[in-house]
This record gives structure tokens, sequence and C-alpha cells, in this order.
């Protein structure tokens, strides 16, 4: 498979054809990700939970995401990849959010960066992206300010807050963004936004009307154990979860009834040998 460029994406764009992006973590998860041809490989601020047990993203640092950043891009051969700027390393100042990107790079070896917020964000946008360092923007729904937008709550549910995303949208096109993610917005004011855009728009809980889709690893394969919430959004494509216990128990079984290791999993040694070991 050819790598994935940001000439890839356009093209896709022009014609037409929806963007494939799914989030990992690490190196097996980037190297299934990958193998199984996404466009676009994330490295999203979420690892906080699904990859070290965090209650949210706040509480992730930017060091973190540099080392799984680059464990994802050792297992990257083709998708294009994307780090996300934690909160709290970009919100200060440009200056702030260009060192930051660029250490994601030069450090996490990701080939662009995202970050959350849409008009108040553009001057910084628009440096990074002079930098040269491709800019994914993040408008609707942004996980990093929930204690500010009062919780997870679905954006644009209003005629003025949909226009409000609509203007963020607008915003950090103008900035320099290459596309935008569009999280937890009504399909209807989704579909008409990635209308009126020149750059793609990755959904997330946002209709099928985008020009992409983007959703969390761990949540879309049931890497997690039942009973946990989950947002409407997210489909479970599998149950890698129950996969797993199932192994796990089965090998605890045959430990403890040494039905493993048998013969086809053990070395041996000639019998010869074994005779003038033992004398
Ligand atoms: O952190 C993340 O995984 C994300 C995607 C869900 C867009 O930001
Ligand atoms: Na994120």
């Amino acid at each position: 498979r050819k790598k994935v460029t940001l000439n890839t994406l356009q093209s896709l764009h022009k014609a037409g054809d929806p963007i494939a992006m799914i989030t990992a973590h690490d190196f097996p998860s980037a190297h299934v990700a990958d193998a199984a041809n996404m466009d676009i490989i994330l490295v999203g601020d979420s690892l906080a939970m699904v990859a070290l047990g965090m209650e949210d993203t706040s509480e992730v640092a930017l060091e973190d995401m540099i080392l799984h950043c680059r464990a994802v891009a050792r297992a990257t051969k083709a998708a294009f990849t994307i780090g996300d700027l934690p909160m709290g390393s970009y919100e200060v100042s440009p200056k702030q959010a260009i060192t930051s990107a660029i250490r994601l790079v030069k450090e996490g070896r990701v080939q662009g960066v995202k970050l959350e917020g849409g008009q108040e964000m553009a001057p910084t946008i628009a440096r990074i992206t002079a930098a040269g360092i491709p800019v994914l923007g993040h408008v609707g729904l942004t996980p990093q300010r929930q204690n500010s937008l009062g919780g997870f709550r679905v954006q644009g549910k209003t005629a003025g807050s949909a226009f409000r995303v609509f203007e963020d949208a607008l915003a950090v096109q103008e900035a320099g963004c290459f596309a935008t993610v569009l999280e937890a917005v009504p399909a209807e004011i989704a579909s008409v936004i990635t209308k009126r855009l020149k750059i793609p728009t990755i959904g997330i809980g946002a209709g099928n009307g985008c020009s992409g889709q983007v959703l969390v690893q761990v949540d879309m394969t049931g890497n997690f154990p039942p009973g946990r919430f989950l947002p409407r959004f997210v489909k479970k494509y599998g149950d890698v979860w129950s996969e797993s216990m199932r192994a796990i128990e089965k090998y605890r079984e045959e430990v403890k009834s040494r039905a493993y290791p048998s013969p086809e999993h053990t070395y041996s040694i000639a019998k010869g040998e074994l005779m003038e070991f033992e004398s």
C-alpha cells in the first residue's frame, strides 16, 4: 500500500470517497489499523482512558502522548498519522502550541497534530500550519472542555448553537486546517457544514453526511468489559474483550490442570544426553 499523504486525502475528498480514520494508542493497535487500510490513524488523547485508565483526558501529559505516538508511528507504514495535543499543551499561547506540535512531530514521529477549539484557536492553528505541520481541527463537542460545556453533550441542537459550530468549522478551515473533526453534532447540521466547507469533515457522532468518520478503536472492537456505557454513536463491530477473556480463562484452566504445556509446546533432549546428564 502506498503511503497516505495530504494529497491522498485531498484526492479522496475531491472524489467524494469517505475518509476512514480510527484511533490507535500503541504498537499492536496501530499495526492492525494500518493493516486494515485505514486512511488516518489518530493517537487520540482518549488514550488517557482506554490505555492509561485515567478518568478523563485532562490528566494526560504531552510526554505521555509523545511516548504513545512513537509506538504508533513504528507500526504505521501507510496511514497518515496524527497526534492529539493534550489539554494544557497548546492553549497558553501560539508559541507554546508550536513548541508542543514540533515535539509531537519530532519525538512522537507523527505527521500532523489535532487540537480542540474553533474561532479562538484560529491564530494558533495558523502559526502551527505556517511552521509546516498539518493541523486537524476538532469542533462541536470538545471533550477537553467538558467542564465548561457541562459534560459530554451534543452541540448545535439549537439554531444559534448550530451556527456557532458552523462558525468554528469555518474558522479552523480559514486558519489552515487540512480537515476538521466534527464531534456530537446533529446529522443535519454536520451535513450542511460539510457542504459549505472546502476541507473534509471527519464525523464522530455527526451522521453519515460528513466527508469521513472516526471512532475510538477499543470502543468499536469491543475491547472493554460488559456493561460499560457507550455513547449512541459507537457501533461495536467486534467483541475483542470476550475473545481475550475466553483465551485467558482457557489458559488458566490448562495451567491448573497441567494440560498446558503439552509435548508439542515443549523442548526435549536426546535420550543419550539425558542419561549422561542423569548419571
Ligand atoms: O481522543 C480521541 O480519540 C479523539 C477522537 C475521538 C476524535 O479526539
Ligand atoms: Na481527543
